[in-house]
C-alpha cells in the first residue's frame, strides 16, 4: 500500500527518505518516487521500478537535499506509471509547458470528490498530467497558496472529502514540509540528530526505524508544520472554522525494522510460518490464568455488561474472526456475529447498545476496519475491543480494550503468524467471557491453559511435515483450480487455506463447508479438480467422510489432513498427511499450518513474487 516519507534537515535526507522507502516497500508498490528542494527549485526522479532503482537515478540525477517527501505508490486512480507516480508537481495555472513545480505533493487515500475539484480548477487554468486525485491536491494547494504553504493547505483540506494523509512543500518556502490527515495514517518524527533541527512525517513509524524514535501519532484532521528545529500540530475547530495549537504526546517507539533478516529462509512468509511457535509463546508470555484485565482496566465491567459479539475485520482476519464464533458461541455461551468490515459500514443493520464490538487486525490501520468500528460506534455500541498487532496503531488507539498479539512484524504480503495468534487472542478472549458469565469451571480455565501453553510445541510438530506438503506442492503447482473443505470449526480453515493459495500462487482456490458440496460445487469435481479436506477426528469426522465419498465417486483427488487417530487411510486418489496430534477445541490452530505451508510451496513451485503478490499490498489504508 502507498507510503510516504518526509523531511526537513541541515543535511541531505535523500539518503534517509531511500531508506524509509525501502522499509516500507514490503507492504507493495507499483511505483515510487522523491521530490526535494534543490537551488531554489523543485527536483524529482519517479520510477515503475524497485525503490533500489529509485536510488540509483536519485544519484545519477545528483538530487540531494535538507527538505524532501518521497512516496511508494499503490495504484487507485490511473495506471501504475511514471506520470502517475507521485511526488506531483503543480506550477501553477496557465504555465507554459516545461515550467518547473511549485508546490510538490504526496497523497495516501482516496479523494472522492476529485472529478468535481478536478473540473474547477481546469476552470482556472490548471493543467493536469496525470490520471490521479492526487495531481488535484497539488494544484488546489498552489491555487490556495498565497506566500504561507500552511494556511494554504489548511484551507486546502477542508475541500477534500475522503480519505487522506499527504506531504507537501513548496519551491518559495525552502525548509517546510507540512502534512496533514484525515482517514489514513500520519506520523511525525521528531529529529534527535544533534545540530540538525530536523523532523520527520512518515506513513508508518517504522518508516523511520533508526533515524528517530520520539513519535508523535497525529489525529484525524491534524495539520502539521514541520520546520528546522521546530513544528506545530495544529486541527480545525469544527464550531468556529479556526485552526487550533493541538499538544500530542511525543511517544518513544521502539520500530520495527522493516529489513528484519530472513536468516535460512527463502521468502519472509516461510520464515513467519516457521516464526508461529516463537510468535504464539509470546503472545501467551504472561498469561498466569485467566481473567478479564488480559484485555484492559474496566474489562470486567464491560464484559458483565454485554450480552452479545460483533466481530468485524478482513480478509485473514475475518476468517480467525470466523473461527473464534464457534468457541464464543460453544464455550462462553455468548450470541456471536461475524461482519466483513467492508460490507458492515455501508448497511443497515440492528444495533444493540449490549453488544462487544471486537475488531481483529494484524496492522491496526486497515481503513474498512476502522470505518466500521466508527460505525459501530455512531450506532450507540460503545464497548469496543480490538485483538491487534500493533500496539501503537490507530485500532488499538480507538478501542477501549485491547490484546495486542505479539507476532512481531510481519513482511510477508499473506498473512500467517498474525493469523494464528489473533486466534490465540481469542481463544483468550473466549474464555474470559466464559468465566465472567459463569461458563468457566477452575477445572476447565486450568486444561485450556495447559492446552494453550502447549501450542507452541504442537505447532513445531506439525512444521515438521514440511516435507510431505512440498510432495502434493509439485501436484497443485500444476492445476488452474481447487476446492478446500471444511466443516465447523474447521470451514473457517478451509477459507483461509483457500485464500492463501488463491493470492500466492495465482489457483483459483474455493472453499466449502462440506456439507454444501451437493448443493453444487461437486458440479465442479473432476480428476483435474484437487480437493483439500481439513479432517480433525471430530464430532463432524463421520459426516466429512460422507462429503469425501461423494468427491472419490466423481473421480475427484482428495488431498486429506487427518488427525493421527482418524480412521482414513490413503488409497489412489485419497491422499492422506497426518497430523501429529488431536488438539480439541484448538485444532483449527494447527490445521491451518499445513495449508501455509501447501500454499507457499505450490507459489515458490509456480515461480511467483511470494512476499509481494501481484496486485496485493500488506495494510490496506484505502477503502
Ligand atoms: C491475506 C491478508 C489480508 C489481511 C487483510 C486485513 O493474507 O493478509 O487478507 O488479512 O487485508 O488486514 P489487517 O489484519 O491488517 O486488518
Amino acid at each position: 500500500m502507498c507510503g510516504i516519507v518526509g523531511a526537513v534537515s541541515q543535511r541531505n535526507i535523500v539518503p534517509i527518505l531511500i531508506e524509509g522507502l525501502k522499509r516500507l516497500e514490503y507492504r507493495g508498490y507499483d511505483s515510487c518516487g522523491v521530490a526535494v528542494h534543490q537551488g531554489g527549485e523543485l527536483k524529482r526522479a519517479r520510477s515503475t521500478s524497485r525503490v533500489a532503482e529509485l536510488h540509483s537515478q536519485t544519484a545519477e540525477d545528483g538530487i540531494a537535499s535538507g527538505t524532501g517527501i518521497a512516496h511508494t505508490r499503490w495504484a487507485t486512480h490511473g495506471a501504475p506509471a511514471v506520470h502517475n507516480a507521485h511526488p506531483h508537481f503543480s506550477p501553477g495555472p496557465n504555465a507554459a509547458a516545461g515550467t518547473a513545480g511549485r508546490i510538490a505533493l504526496v497523497h495516501n487515500g482516496i479523494i472522492e470528490n476529485h472529478d468535481e475539484l478536478r473540473a474547477e480548477l481546469r476552470g482556472r487554468g490548471y493543467e493536469f498530467h496525470s490520471q490521479t486525485d492526487t495531481e488535484v491536491i497539488a494544484h488546489l494547494v498552489d491555487h490556495l497558496y498565497h506566500g504561507d504553504l500552511l494556511e494554504a493547505v489548511q484551507q486546502a483540506v477542508t475541500r477534500l472529502r475522503g480519505a487522506y494523509a499527504i506531504a507537501v512543500f513548496c519551491r518559495d518556502e525552502p525548509h517546510r514540509v507540512i502534512g496533514a490527515r484525515e482517514g489514513s495514517p500520519l506520523v511525525l518524527g521528531v529529529g534527535v540528530e544533534a545540530g540538525q533541527g530536523e523532523n520527520f512525517l512518515a506513513s508508518d513509524a517504522m518508516a523511520l526505524a533508526g533515524v528517530t524514535d520520539q513519535i508523535v501519532y497525529l489525529e484525524e484532521g491534524d495539520v502539521v508544520d514541520l520546520q528546522l528545529g521546530r513544528y506545530w500540530i495544529s486541527n480545525r475547530n469544527a464550531e468556529t472554522g479556526r485552526y487550533e495549537t493541538q499538544n500530542r504526546e511525543v511517544r518513544t517507539v521502539q520500530a520495527h525494522s522493516g529489513a528484519a533478516e530472513l536468516g535460512p529462509y527463502r521468502h519472509y512468509m516461510q520464515k513467519e510460518i516457521f516464526e508461529q511457535p516463537v510468535a504464539i509463546a509470546n503472545t501467551l508470555d504472561g498469561v498466569t490464568g485467566i481473567s478479564p484485565e488480559l484485555f484492559g482496566d474496566g474489562a470486567f465491567g464491560i464484559f458483565k455488561e454485554v450480552d452479545s459479539v460483533l466481530i468485524l475485520a478482513c480478509g485473514t482476519s475475518y476468517y480467525s474472526g470466523s473461527t473464534a464464533k464457534y468457541w464464543l458461541e460453544s464455550i462462553a455461551k455468548i450470541p456471536t456475529s461475524v461482519e466483513i468490515a467492508s460490507e458492515y459500514r455501508y448497511r443497515d443493520s440492528v444495533p444493540n447498545p449490549r453488544t462487544l464490538v471486537v475488531t481483529i487486525s494484524q496492522s491496526g490501520e486497515t481503513a474498512d476496519t476502522l470505518a466500521a468500528l466508527k460505525h459501530a460506534r455512531s450506532l450507540g455500541m460503545k464497548h469496543t475491543l480490538t485483538v491487534c498487532n500493533v500496539s501503537t496503531s490507530a485500532m488499538v488507539r480507538e478501542c477501549e480494550l485491547a490484546y495486542i498479539t505479539r507476532a512481531g512484524a510481519e513482511i510477508g504480503v499473506a498473512s500467517t503468524k498474525a493469523f494464528t495468534t489473533q486466534l490465540v487472542g481469542l481463544f483468550l478472549l473466549t474464555l474470559a467471557l466464559a468465566q465472567t458469565r459463569g461458563h468457566l469451571s477452575e477445572e476447565q480455565e486450568a486444561e485450556h491453559l495447559k492446552a494453550l501453553r502447549h501450542l507452541p510445541v504442537a505447532v513445531q510438530a506439525v512444521l515438521a511435515l514440511e516435507p510431505q506438503v512440498i510432495a502434493w506442492s509439485e501436484e497443485f503447482a500444476r492445476k488452474e483450480n481447487a476446492l478446500f473443505l471444511g466443516r465447523g470449526l474447521h470451514y473457517p480453515i478451509a477459507l483461509e487455506g483457500a485464500l492463501k493459495l488463491k493470492e500466492i500462487s495465482y489457483i483459483h482456490a474455493e472453499a466449502y463447508p462440506a456439507g454444501e458440496l451437493k448443493h453444487g460445487p461437486l458440479a465442479l469435481v473432476t480428476a483435474e479438480m484437487p480437493v483439500v479436506t481439513v479432517a480433525p477426528n471430530d464430532a463432524l469426522l463421520e459426516k466429512l467422510k460422507s462429503n469425501m465419498q461423494e468427491v472419490r465417486a466423481r473421480g475427484g483427488q482428495l488431498y486429506v489432513f487427518a488427525d493421527g487417530d482418524t480412521k482414513i487411510e490413503s488409497e489412489p486418489g485419497l491422499h492422506v498427511i497426518r497430523m501429529p496430534e488431536h488438539y480439541g477445541a484448538l485444532s483449527a490452530i494447527l490445521h491451518v499450518i499445513p495449508l501455509q505451508l501447501l500454499a507457499y510451496h505450490t507459489a515458490c513451485a509456480r515461480g511467483t513474487d511470494v512476499d509481494k503478490p501481484r496486485n496485493l499490498a500488506k495494510s490496506v489504508t484505502v477503502e
